[in-house]
């Protein structure tokens, strides 16, 4: 029975890494929502409109290392979480920091949404905790 348990405990993993940060998709794929949800202990997963974002702002402004990633390229898009779960270097940003100047998503989404409410108060750009980590 031990065997039968590490198969099935493969094929669990397996199935975790297809949903997540495992395999990644070409720019055609890209999600119109994503909910990031890679580092996820404290706070509840965040859900994130992709599409519109994509559509108004470059999409190397938030894939940093894919410089020339377009809407129609075909190379394979790496996960935030690929690199921002455990990284090599300790003043990497690490997804699982409660800081908003040690998350990179704290400092790629809310950074922005902070500049982008002080041009124009109107706009839906979440900056509070609860906006983006609803309480249950
Ligand atoms: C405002 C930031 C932002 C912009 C702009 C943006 N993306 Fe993303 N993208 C993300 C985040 C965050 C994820 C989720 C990554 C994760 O789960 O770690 C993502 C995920 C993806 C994925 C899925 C990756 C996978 O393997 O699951 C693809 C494909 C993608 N983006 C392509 C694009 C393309 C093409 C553009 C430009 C047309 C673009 N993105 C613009 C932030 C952005
Ligand atoms: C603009 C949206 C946004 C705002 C505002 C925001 N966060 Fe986050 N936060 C995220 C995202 C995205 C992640 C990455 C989640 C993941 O990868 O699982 C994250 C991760 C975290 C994590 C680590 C993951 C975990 O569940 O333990 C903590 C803790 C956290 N945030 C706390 C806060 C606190 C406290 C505030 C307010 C001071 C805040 N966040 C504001 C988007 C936001
Ligand atoms: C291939 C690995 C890799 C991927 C994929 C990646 N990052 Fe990074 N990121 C890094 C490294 C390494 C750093 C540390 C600074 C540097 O060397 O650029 C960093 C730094 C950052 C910073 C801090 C920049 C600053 O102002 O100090 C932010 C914010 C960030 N990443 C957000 C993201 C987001 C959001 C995504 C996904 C859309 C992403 N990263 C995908 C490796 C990666
Ligand atoms: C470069 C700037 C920029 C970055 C980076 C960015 N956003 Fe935004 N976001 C915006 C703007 C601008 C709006 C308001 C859009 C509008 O009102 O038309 C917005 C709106 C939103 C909304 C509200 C949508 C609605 O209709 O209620 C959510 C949720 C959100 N962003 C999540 C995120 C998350 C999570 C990240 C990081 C993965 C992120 N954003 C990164 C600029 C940014």
């Amino acid at each position: 029975m031990k065997k039968l348990g590490f198969v099935w405990g493969a094929l669990a993993l397996l199935a975790v890494f297809a949903t997540s940060a495992g395999f990644a998709a070409t720019a055609k794929e890209a999600p119109a929502t994503v909910t990031i949800d890679d580092c996820v202990v404290k706070k509840a997963a965040v859900e994130f409109p992709h599409g519109t974002h994509a559509e108004k702002i470059a999409c190397n402004a938030c894939h940093h290392t894919q410089e020339n990633l377009k809407a129609d390229s075909t190379e394979e898009v790496a996960t935030c979480a690929s690199c921002h779960t455990a990284p090599e270097k300790a003043e990497t940003p690490k997804c699982s920091e409660m800081s908003l100047t040690k998350n990179p998503f704290h400092l790629g989404c809310v950074n922005c949404h902070k500049e982008e409410v002080k041009k124009d108060a109107t706009i839906k750009a979440p900056t509070k905790c609860d906006d983006c980590h609803p309480k249950g």
